[in-house]
């Protein structure tokens, strides 16, 4: 659970301020909100960064087309952007933005130090651009089908430009680039950095041109006014102008950007390059450490395969499914139905399977049918047992299956496997329900056996507890509500008192409301199906 490093900085990718937000990016800032919740219940100092990308040729035109001026379109997006995170419990404590005076000054004061040693440099570009994704690509990466020139990456038709442009020169820092993946295994999966490698560096990477002259909506070149600073180098700053780097108050840098903190980045398969490539040898440049793990996530898609985004314009809101289904059903959907590092897809059958087998049949039934039985035996007062003599077999096995789940949570929480670590701690209800379905509490009633009768239903209460603490993580309205029905003190609600059973008894427990009351399929697949065909 703990180790000797007290600091914890975790960031999400700053989203580009051009449209709303969508599914896929609530589940990149979930699974970082999970990881944050679960590094603050273990006793990190965390600190957790979202926030938004605004500056580019993209967010200027849209602004335009909205008859705004990209200040006024950005603020607007951006006040939509925090209201989508307090609707999905996001618990950031920071959120950047690309135009906050802070952040525009760190860019331009690296952009100086770097121009003055020669690590950028001034220079002519010709290349083919995706506007809708801001890159610019080779000769040798764009798709030429018929005659035209597609984005090797969104597949939209690219733009031949060349203008004069400042580069970064990325051949300073490959040799160390290698090396530090090869000392540092974890830093990204190995076949990321083998399809880097193979895709980018081994042919001879290219250098990086950061600056553009034909638009102005960015952060402004001190040296030469006409450029402005491409949004890749100003967005990737952002990780780090945020903890006040080169301002008078260096405290959070020192704090979070240090030997001393863990440093976890979360990031979309699709800016992989950005940030398992050019933000180490930014780094590099700059004299800063390197983040412990680039962790980089798989999308959602849709069932052919095409990533839900927003410039498609194909991926469903996360509003109405709140509002239908609860903001922890979503969450919980997020983090277990998508495989970490996979794509994934959002169905609507998917969705309900998922939320009637786990929340409504798993969690849900236990609570359920553990709380009824005490309101029917023992009149909702919990009753004790006593811990020295445990009378059924199947009980002890119980306890012991459920401290091993509870173990295997944490290492693959430790090791950020949130979908299995999610799924080891629904195990636990999994445990419960059979249990209860083996030893029969009612057979127990109609034959009187009393004391085996209150250790039937009192160790279920336990297991509700104990999963209940572990999926606060990613459920963490549910879950508190779970725990608030079986009285269950603050000092038990947290990781250490997980193996502290017995503070439950004698309590009377609140009303049953279910959870997650099952769904009937048939509604809410023409529910869910009009949603995402609408889009
Ligand atoms: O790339 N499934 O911003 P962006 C899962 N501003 N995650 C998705 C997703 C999907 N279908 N679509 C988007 C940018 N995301 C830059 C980042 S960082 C210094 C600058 C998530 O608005 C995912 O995390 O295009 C992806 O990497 C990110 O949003 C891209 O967001
Ligand atoms: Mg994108």
């Amino acid at each position: 659970m703990k180790n000797n490093k007290k600091n914890f900085y975790i960031t999400t990718p700053i989203y580009y301020a051009s449209g709303d937000i969508h599914i896929g990016h609530t589940y990149c800032c979930t699974v970082a909100d999970s990881i944050a919740r679960y590094k603050r219940l273990s006793g990190y100092n965390v600190r957790f960064m979202t926030g938004s990308d605004e500056h580019g040729q993209k967010i200027a035109e849209k602004a335009k087309n909205a008859n705004k001026t990209p200040k006024e379109f950005v603020d607007l997006m951006v006040n939509n952007f925090k209201k989508v995170w307090k609707t999905m419990d996001i618990s950031y404590d920071y959120f950047v933005r690309t135009t906050d005076e802070n952040h525009v000054k760190c860019v331009q004061k690296v952009f100086s130090k770097l121009l003055k040693e020669g690590i950028i440099y001034l220079g002519e570009y010709k290349g083919w651009y995706c506007t809708p994704d801001e890159t610019f690509w080779s000769d040798s990466q764009v798709v030429v089908e018929n005659g035209i020139h597609y984005c090797p990456d969104c597949h939209r038709e690219v733009k031949y430009t060349s203008e004069p442009c400042y580069f970064f020169k990325t051949s300073l820092f490959v040799d160390k680039l290698l090396k530090f993946y090869k000392e540092n295994p974890k830093f990204c999966p190995q076949d990321k950095i083998n399809e880097m490698v193979n895709t980018f560096i081994k042919n001879g990477l290219e250098d990086l041109c950061i600056t553009r002259t034909s638009f102005t909506w960015g952060v402004q070149v001190k040296e030469d006014p006409k450029h402005v600073v491409y949004v890749w180098i100003d967005a990737l700053l952002n990780y780090v102008s945020a903890l006040g780097l080169y301002t008078d108050d260096e405290t959070l840098l020192n704090t979070f950007w240090s030997k001393d903190s863990e440093i976890i980045q979360l990031a979309g398969r699709d800016i992989t390059r950005f940030h398992v490539i050019y933000w180490p040898m930014l780094l590099f440049a700059l004299n800063l450490r390197l983040p412990d793990r680039v962790l980089i996530h798989g999308l959602l898609v849709t069932r052919s395969g095409v990533k839900l985004g927003k410039s498609l314009g194909n991926a469903p809101s996360p509003y109405p499914l709140v509002e239908r289904y609860s903001v922890d059903a979503l969450r919980y959907y997020l983090v277990r139905e998508m495989n970490f590092m996979q794509d994934g897809t959002f169905t609507p059958t998917q969705f309900i399977d998922r939320y009637n087998a786990d929340l409504a049949n798993n969690y849900g039934n236990l609570i359920n049918r553990t709380l009824s039985m005490i309101n029917k035996y023992f009149d909702g007062v919990i009753p004790s047992v006593d811990e020295n003599n445990i009378k059924n077999k199947l009980t002890k096995t119980l306890l012991k299956e459920t401290k091993e789940k509870a173990k295997t949570y944490f290492t693959l929480m430790d090791d950020y496997n949130l979908t299995l670590a999610i799924a080891t701690a629904m195990e636990i209800f999994d445990l419960g329900n059979k249990y209860i379905d083996s030893i029969a509490p009612w057979d127990l009633a109609k034959n009187n056996k009393l004391d085996e009768l209150k250790e039937s239903l009192y160790y279920p209460l336990e297991l509700i507890r104990i999963g209940s603490i572990l999926l606060q993580v990613v459920i963490p309205n549910k879950a508190s509500t779970a725990l608030d029905l079986i009285n269950t003190k603050k000092e038990y609600r947290t990781f250490d008192s997980i193996d502290k059973l017995y503070s439950l008894s004698k309590t009377k427990i609140k009303d049953i409301t279910p959870l997650f009351p099952r769904l009937k399929k048939e509604d809410e697949i023409k529910f869910l199906t009009d949603l995402i065909d609408k889009k």
